[in-house]
């Protein structure tokens, strides 16, 4: 793979709050490569839309990256104490979070929104450049009839293309890196299918670098090239996106997998009981341990380390093993 786009070393965010600290990220390590889609998945409250907004630079005023940091192109833009990541939002890296369509200006018309982004991020381009690349860019998400879709207001366009349009204004600048966080959530399982194609064919055209954020690990099997699997704010498996579906090595991969209903079978809906822990800065050993149905003192004794995986993916945990015979989907 070619230097990465995107190099996330190390991250780690904390939450103040006012009698203590919450660790929301820890330890998180990424890259992605030009024309790569990395799906980033787990259940609510693993980390993810924390991720994306530290790339942003659009964290809460309390919470603070207290170790590691990011890259772009090779240039450090966030770690404890720098944050570039405002410089590049918008031109360089094309962010899409899942109420876009509803966060879009009701009192203007869509080409008034696509004009302002370009005015701020491009203002190297003429007049006609503008208009051709908002055309452009809606044809692009498959709009059949961009000039009336720039010249209605919001509120008449259907939820989906909606959505469309918010993403239409991510990518007008062509940013290289595009963050969609769970922007197809809302949509209809019909839909969230073409806006998942859109998003490949973008990759697969622009060689963008893509970071797909999901909660629904098969969302993320339609689009990914890689997963990372998070869980209460550590990855705790990565690899490529067909392995980690057929042979997860990490109990909480497994469970993530079968709460989809059918997976490998109807009676497969088993979920996962209890919920994530809330992490301090004092929190020992497995996160997952106390839902995890093969934890052992040793998992709670010290933190679990990082082991490669011979796919160059990886996990944490320390008995992989246990999952013999319950890895292939049954
Ligand atoms: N400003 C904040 N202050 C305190 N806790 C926060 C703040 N923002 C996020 N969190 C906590 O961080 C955790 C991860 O949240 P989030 O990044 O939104 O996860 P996800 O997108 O995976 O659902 C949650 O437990 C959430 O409550
Ligand atoms: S380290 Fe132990 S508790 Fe954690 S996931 Fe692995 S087996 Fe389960
Ligand atoms: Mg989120």
């Amino acid at each position: 793979m070619s230097a990465p786009v995107i190099d996330i070393e190390g991250l780690t965010v904390e939450a103040r709050l006012a009698d203590r600290s919450q660790v929301i990220l820890h330890e998180l390590d990424l890259e992605v490569g030009q024309g790569e889609v990395i799906g980033v998945v787990g259940e609510s409250g693993s980390g993810k839309t924390t991720l994306v907004r530290s790339l942003v630079g659009l964290l809460d005023k309390n919470v603070k990256v207290v170790d590691g940091s990011v890259s772009l192109h090779g240039n450090r833009v966030l770690a404890p104490g720098l944050d570039k990541t405002k410089a590049v939002r918008g031109r360089e890296v094309g962010v899409v979070f899942q109420d876009s369509a509803r966060s879009l200006d009701p009192l203007f018309k869509v080409k008034t929104q696509l004009k302002e982004v370009l005015a701020a991020h491009r203002g190297d381009l003429s007049r006609a450049e503008m208009t051709d690349r908002m055309t452009e860019v809606l044809r692009r998400m498959k709009v059949g009839d961009p000039a009336r879709v720039l010249d209605s207001y919001p509120h008449h366009l259907s939820g989906g293309l909606a959505q469309r349009v918010a993403i239409a204004l991510a990518l007008v600048t062509g940013p290289r890196v595009v963050l969609a966080d769970e922007c197809t959530t809302a949509l209809d399982v019909t839909t969230q299918a073409e806006v998942v194609a859109l998003f490949r064919e973008l990759v697969d055209d622009s060689q963008v670098a893509l970071v797909f954020v999901t909660h629904n690990i098969l969302l993320a099997a339609d689009i990914c090239d890689r997963v990372v699997v998070m869980y209460a704010g550590q990855a705790v498996e990565t690899g490529p996106t067909g392995r980690v579906l057929r042979a997860p090595h990490h109990p909480y991969t497994t469970g993530l997998l079968e709460s989809v209903p059918g997976w490998g079978g109807a009676d497969t809906f088993q979920g996962i009981p209890g919920s994530a822990p809330r992490v301090s800065t004092d929190t020992v050993g497995c996160r997952f341990a106390d839902r995890c149905p093969y934890a052992a003192a040793d998992c709670r004794a010290a933190d679990v380390p990082w082991s490669i995986a011979p796919d160059a993916g990886g996990y944490r945990c320390l008995h992989p093993l246990a999952l013999a015979g319950r890895s292939e989907p049954r």
